[in-house]
């Protein structure tokens, strides 16, 4: 990739995990088409494609049933790579889907032996992100949910998922690590449901916890669009609230399986007032891509992918700072600023409430007056289309 101003650099913050461009393309119908790809390989890979760092989930560094010498050793090798290209681990997670032994799920099994080992897997999960220097802890129950109810009770369920969630903050504060908690939303894939299907109900959920100071979300774009929802939407809520801990991104069709695509590569407008989004905002997280490489994809199509996706969030924050200077858009803004009060707040007293049941509304006005988004939503078009 030649260099320009869309080339990535680490203090863009931009991270994989090792599962994504690791993903060998194995789907319900077929093989991998791709050889396993070692993390000390992935790490100076990303290196060099200017990434900040790497994700995790335990097991994609640390096969499950390693003996500890074997899980040390491989943390060792794994640490030097990470040393001699100075990338990070910001986040790690725990795979609490591939073993069969969560097939009923993890933290909401209905078994108990299994809700206990998936708590202890966890506590190992967390004592070796810690090591490798993450901060934050991802949870996704993507095996969280049911194909019928008829065998489990939806707020058993929402117990046992709270006890584990209150358990671990415990176990992170008596380690005095520092670190919080992310809770990813998915509607559904694997299970046929999955519990706390978007980001709203997990930022209700989090209300519920013990420690909900410890504890915020980590919106996945394919996730909101598989329940046909505006992501940036949730994301601002996430923003609103102060819980935006983290973010996946990728690409996803509407009313598809779970396609991980390339970041923008499906919905560029949607990708573009995301990062229009976190860039007003000046959110100060990771720009972390949970998607992977189409399956007809090569080596040398895994590497395009991944500088690919850096590559189209880097154009697209350009964009917005073109959106943000582009002088008739700034002014369509401006008459709507205008309309909209500024800072001025409607804020209840007595007064307050006498003064508004005496106001006169022109009401036929109000009515008649529309909002020239249609002018706006055209600017914004030519520009990202690059006419403008
Ligand atoms: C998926 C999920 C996962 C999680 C990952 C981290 O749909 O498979 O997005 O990729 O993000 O397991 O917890
Ligand atoms: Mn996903
Ligand atoms: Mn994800």
């Amino acid at each position: 990739m030649n260099q320009d101003e869309y080339t990535p650099r680490p203090e863009h913050h931009f991270t994989f995990g090792l599962w994504t461009v690791g993903n060998v393309g194995r789907d319900p119908f077929g093989e991998p088409v791709r050889p396993v790809l070692v993390p000390v390989r992935a790490v100076q890979q990303l290196a060099q494609l200017g990434a900040y760092g790497v994700n995790l989930h335990d097991n994609d560094l640390v096969p499950s049933g390693a003996s500890a010498s074997e899980r040390d050793r491989i943390v060792k090798e794994f640490t030097a790579a990470l040393q001699a290209t100075g990338m990070k681990v910001p986040m790690a997670t725990t795979n609490l889907f591939s073993d069969p032994v969560f097939r009923d799920g993890a933290f909401t099994s209905n078994d108990a032996q299994v809700r206990a080992y998936a708590i202890r897997k966890t506590m190992a999960a967390i004592d070796l992100g810690v090591e490798l220097g993450a901060t934050t802890y991802v949870m996704w129950g993507g095996r969280e949910g049911v194909e019928t109810n008829a065998g489990k009770d939806p707020r058993a369920a929402l117990a046992w998922y709270r006890e584990a969630v209150n358990f671990l903050c415990e176990y992170v504060r008596s380690q005095r690590y520092d670190l919080r908690f992310a809770l990813e939303a998915k509607p559904n894939e694997p299970r046929g449901d999955i519990f706390l299907p978007t980001t709203g109900h997990m930022l209700a959920f989090i209300a519920t916890l013990e420690h909900p100071e410890m504890v915020g979300v980590n919106p996945e774009v394919a996730h909101e669009q598989m329940a046909g929802l505006d992501f940036s939407h949730g994301v601002a809520q996430a923003l609103d609230a102060g819980k935006l801990f983290h973010i996946d991104l990728n690409g996803q069709k509407l009313g598809r399986f779970d396609q991980d695509l390339r970041f923008g590569s499906d919905d560029p407008k949607g990708a573009f007032f995301l990062v229009k989004l976190l860039e007003d905002a000046r959110w100060p997280g990771m720009r972390h891509f949970d998607s992977h490489a189409y399956r007809t994809e090569d080596d040398d199509g895994v590497w395009a992918f991944a500088a690919g996706n850096m590559r189209t969030y880097l154009i697209l924050k350009a964009k917005v700072d073109r959106f943000n200077r582009d002088p008739e858009i700034q002014q369509i803004l401006g008459e709507l600023r205008a309309r909209s009060g500024g800072t001025e707040r409607l804020v209840f007293s007595v007064e307050r409430s006498r003064t508004l049941q005496r106001e006169a509304f022109d009401l036929p006005a109000l009515r008649a007056r529309g909002y020239a988004y249609e002018r706006l939503d055209q600017l914004t078009m030519e520009l990202l289309l690059g006419v403008r």
